[in-house]
């Protein structure tokens, strides 16, 4: 499966079955993890047989079922974008190799998360790991014309802008809130992607930048 692919399949998988995941993916997600982590200077921990990280109120309230592995995502303050970014990255490889996966900030049980978190960092997130009992459904989108703009409002949309925004509307923000704003600068080759006001907006903006990414290809761009 392509990253392209990956991106258009995956969706919030809350309902997983109680089974380990095998030793061969398990070196797969720490090679990459650790690739990821020495790249963004972030930290990545899997955690594995860990039910009770998702028991309790909280758990009830976000309804996950038989989630028992989960990863860890500890960095800096003031890293949320590149949290996301670098997070999602691991989402679609997980998807890649047949996992399913859903971003958690809040509805774990944070009293029983084992994570080290040194002083000055913090404990960004939680990325929810298994294989699901059902692959989710995509997600309810705002319309297009209120994801992207062009900086010249004469200019026709170019197809692979058009091609990025696409990619970016199959990303996971936090409450589906999709609170952001791509805009194609006047010189036709600069995009600057802005996140507008909401919980976890700047987290979502790297999420959607690494889509657009995806959906963009080849095509020479560069972010603002
Ligand atoms: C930063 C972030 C935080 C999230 N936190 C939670 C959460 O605490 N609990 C939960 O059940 N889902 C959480 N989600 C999942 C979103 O609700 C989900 O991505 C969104 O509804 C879109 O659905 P999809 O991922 O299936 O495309 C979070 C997603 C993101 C990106």
């Amino acid at each position: 499966m392509n990253l392209q692919e990956a991106m258009r399949v995956r969706h919030s998988v809350r309902k997983y079955l109680p089974k380990p995941i095998e030793e061969e993916k398990v070196m797969l997600l720490k090679e990459e993890m650790a690739r990821l982590s020495a790249e963004s200077g972030l930290r990545f921990t899997l955690f594995l047989d860990e039910p009770e990280a998702f028991t309790g109120k909280l758990a009830h309230y976000g309804s996950f079922t038989d989630c028992r592995h989960y990863i860890t995502v500890v960095g800096a303050k003031g890293r949320e974008e590149d949290v996301g970014y670098y997070g999602e990255k691991l989402v679609l490889f997980a998807q890649q190799i047949g996992l399913h996966t859903c971003w958690v900030a809040l509805t774990y049980n944070h009293r029983k998360i084992k994570a080290e978190i040194p002083q000055g960092e913090k404990l960004h997130i939680l990325i929810s790991i298994g294989y699901g009992a059902n692959r989710g459904l995509p997600h309810k989108n705002k319309p297009m014309e209120k994801l992207c703009r062009m900086e010249d409002s004469g200019m026709p949309m170019p197809p692979w802008f058009q091609d990025g925004v696409e990619a970016s509307m199959t990303a996971p923000t936090a409450m589906n809130q999709q609170k952001f704003l791509l805009t194609l600068m006047r010189d036709g080759v600069t995009v600057k992607a802005k996140a507008l006001m909401g919980p976890y907006a700047a987290m979502d903006l790297g999420i959607v930048k690494y889509h657009f990414e995806i959906g963009v290809g080849d095509h020479p761009f560069h972010w603002a």
